[in-house]
């Protein structure tokens, strides 16, 4: 790991410098700055500020386990930005500051590499693994009954970087290109915050090296990005990780870059030489050895996604274990790479044009399939928006058989110009849902039909409209069949009532029975009908009626948002919840009351105005309440309030490591209802650290600074029993 004691010192050092009054001074900006800054210079450097500003980067964006907390590093970032306004020419490529600057544009010039970039062979099964190790032994003259070892590590899907550190600072990165040169991205990767800006290879005896890596977009992130365009209405989509991390590279404007979230795992050392020219790769004689090293020098690096294996038999058993497991990994992988580990290895078996002889790709199973669209249909949803859903012939990819896929609105479809009759190419990423990634109208043969977007609601007729700023076609009437299920499902969904065992199926049977009008209904079923229906009989009967008669008892919380009103979620239900005795209170609120409550905006207000206006809601809760449904606060919707006298009254604390007795969410909760606030670094803030299984550097750091008490799950528990 990075020689951190110096750092952490003078992290510390800086953190007592910046006492409240200079603390107020950053935030707020008041104008003693000159002061401040002279008191700075007597004790410290900008160049030592920088470098603890990128120490504390990669310790968040590399190693994912920040040691200082966030305000504590906008604190640090602050006083930076003030130096350098105050002294314009601390600035330097290498500031920190510049990772938020749109002063410099890569020139997107063709640059040659210093080492071609090849390209992998590729293997599909443990047979096609075997047949590469036969092949390896022969072409390194070895034994074939003598084992080679391999270093098995994932393939990212993104976009393949190389990147060239001159005298320990980054001076260039460049696209693979088509292998012998590329585009020149420099100042767009210096946005990354898992590529250091400068790194002590020097401290190795080299004075220029490159580095092969790929740049992707973790697929959490990715979702986001898309919900936050649907959020704001915009329908044009980014279509994958892959693509949009791409794209994020070739941008002018780097703060796009920046935006995007992109990482950057590097997986090849391909070229180092010390000030003479001479190669310096022979210290290292494994590849492993060599990834292990970039890491230590603030490189984020594949951790236990990779393994040295002792032969080809475990690095196939590698290969199928993250196979089975690519879903739950944060990052797009489309299979895996096996590296022969020796380096002089490596040397003797050379390259084709093409590829390596000593690496092999493990591909997995295919993600996209091309298919037919068949036909497009339209869903109706809870607040009457029409989802088009494409209907393709079924496809099989990564295990799963896909027939239908949302096509989100009418100008998504436009965009991609679909047409009934296309061929389509489908892909499933990860946990993502399927997406139709693009037609191809070379193949038309003329039968294709444009769409047209129904003028009128396909379950009742009524007329559609779109809301400006809206991205979708709504039907307005309330009272539409399809929208009515639509509300009852998700009524009494988990993110609502959460009636156990009461799904959509029953509401349908139901309500073709006549029984559900409306979603009081719900809780006034005639059992003895129930248990005679094909597929019932009287336990079940009697068990539905238990789970129903459960879920009256829900705080007015669920019951809030379970009534479907537009844009008002759990959230918004949980902070109304706090502030009335009674649902129907909700008929005296006026704009001004919304208004008094934070994070309540005028678009929920006017829409729970507007529902609770409405004469038939009003006798639809009343007939609820009449059920046996709570509408009144319960102890569950009021604030929390922590006795003076709970256990962790005051104190912060963290958990760490895999914790078996409760999952990390329950603990938390359970900690900030004793009174604790949850932070997420090990610092001198922090009072307590729960540890779980296979604690890491967190536990390390927390024993370290001597002032944490650490304590086992068991003994975090049996604290809260006081
Ligand atoms: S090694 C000379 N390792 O796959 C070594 N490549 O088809 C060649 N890739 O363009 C590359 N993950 O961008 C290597 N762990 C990994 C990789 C990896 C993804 C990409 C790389 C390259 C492509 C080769």
């Amino acid at each position: 790991m990075i020689p951190s004691n110096e750092i952490q010192q003078g992290t510390n050092q800086l953190l007592q410098f910046l006492t409240d009054e200079r603390r107020n001074i950053l935030t707020k900006g008041a104008n003693d700055i000159e002061q401040l800054i002279k008191d700075f210079s007597k004790d410290f450097t900008h160049q030592q500020l920088n470098e603890i500003l990128q120490f504390h980067e990669m310790r968040y964006a590399v190693m994912n386990d920040p040691i200082i907390t966030d305000f504590e590093y906008d604190l640090l970032f602050k006083l930076i930005e003030q130096l350098e306004n105050h002294d314009n020419s601390l600035v330097s490529k290498d500031s920190v500051t510049q990772r938020v600057s749109s002063d410099h544009v890569s020139s997107f010039e063709t640059v040659n590499h210093l080492v071609p970039m090849l390209s992998l062979d590729n293997s599909y099964n443990g047979d096609d693994l075997r047949d590469f190790d036969t092949s390896v032994k022969k072409l390194a003259n070895i034994n074939p009954e003598e084992d080679v070892i391999y270093t098995v590590e994932p393939k990212f899907d993104g976009g393949s970087i190389a990147i060239i550190y001159k005298n320990d600072q980054l001076t260039r990165a460049a696209t693979r290109g088509n292998g012998t040169a590329g585009d020149e991205i420099t100042e767009n990767i210096r946005k990354l915050k898992t590529i250091p800006l400068t790194a002590k290879f020097s401290d190795y005896n080299i004075a220029e090296v490159e580095l092969r890596g790929e740049a992707l977009i973790p697929k959490d992130h990715f979702k986001k990005l898309n919900e936050e365009k649907i959020k704001a209405g915009d329908t044009n989509l980014y279509a994958n990780p892959r693509n949009t991390a791409t794209g994020g590279l070739r941008t002018k404007d780097a703060m796009e870059t920046a935006r995007r979230g992109i990482e950057a795992f590097i997986f090849q050392l391909s070229y180092a030489v010390d000030s003479e020219g001479s190669s310096q790769l022979e210290q290292w004689n494994s590849h492993y050895a060599s990834i292990d090293f970039l890491s230590s020098l603030g490189f984020k690096v594949p951790t236990i996604e990779k393994k040295k294996c002792k032969n080809i038999d475990e690095a196939i058993a590698f290969c199928s274990y993250w196979e089975e497991k690519r879903d739950d990994y944060a990052y797009e992988i489309d299979g895996m790479v096996v590296k022969v580990d020796a380096i002089d290895l490596q040397e003797r078996m050379g390259s084709t044009s093409h590829h390596p002889r000593w690496a092999i790709a493990y591909k997995f199973k295919a993600k996209q399939a091309t298919s037919k669209l068949l036909n497009i249909e339209y869903q109706v949803g809870k607040i009457g928006s029409i989802t088009p859903v494409a209907k393709i012939s079924p496809v099989a990819l990564a295990g799963v058989t896909v027939s239908s896929i949302s096509l989100h609105n009418e100008e998504f479809i436009h965009s991609k110009d679909i047409r009934i009759g296309d061929t389509v190419l489908v892909e499933r990423a990860g946990d993502v849902i399927p997406y139709i990634v693009k037609s191809f109208p070379d193949l038309r043969d003329g039968s294709e039909k444009e769409l047209i977007f129904p003028k009128a609601c396909p379950s009742c007729n009524t007329e559609l409209v779109k809301p400006e700023n809206e991205a979708a076609w709504r039907c307005p009437n309330y009272q539409c069949e399809a929208q009515v299920l639509q509300r009852m499902y998700y009524h009494v969904s988990k993110d609502a009532m959460n009636i156990d065992g009461f799904g959509p199926s029953y509401i349908d049977r139901f309500y073709e029975m006549g029984w559900l009008n409306s979603m009081a209904d719900i809780y006034n079923l005639d059992y003895d009908q129930i248990q005679n229906l094909e597929g019932f009989g009287q336990k079940s009967a009697e068990k539905l009626s238990q789970n129903i008669n459960k879920s009256k008892a829900n705080p007015i919380s669920r019951l809030l948002s379970s009534l479907s009103i537009h844009h008002f979620g759990k959230r918004a239900s949980k902070l109304i919840a706090q502030e009335i005795d009674h649902v129907l209170d909700l008929q005296n609120w006026g704009d001004e009351k919304f208004e008094e409550i934070k994070d309540i905006g005028p678009v929920v207000a006017k829409n729970v105005i507007a529902y609770f206006k409405e004469e038939a809601n009003i006798e639809m809760l009343k007939q609820m309440e009449s059920y046996g449904v709570n509408l009144k606060q319960t102890e569950a919707d009021k604030p929390k309030q922590v006795a003076a006298d709970a256990p962790l009254i005051g104190k912060t604390i963290l958990f760490t490591g895999t914790l078996t007795k409760m999952g990390r969410k329950e603990a938390q909760q359970m900690a900030e209802n004793a009174g604790a606030k949850n932070i997420s670094a090990v610092s001198k803030n922090l009072n307590i650290l729960v540890v779980g299984e296979k604690a890491g550097s967190k536990l390390k750091k927390a024993q370290a600074l001597e002032t944490v008490e650490i304590m086992t799950e068991d003994e975090f528990l049996t604290l809260l029993s006081k």
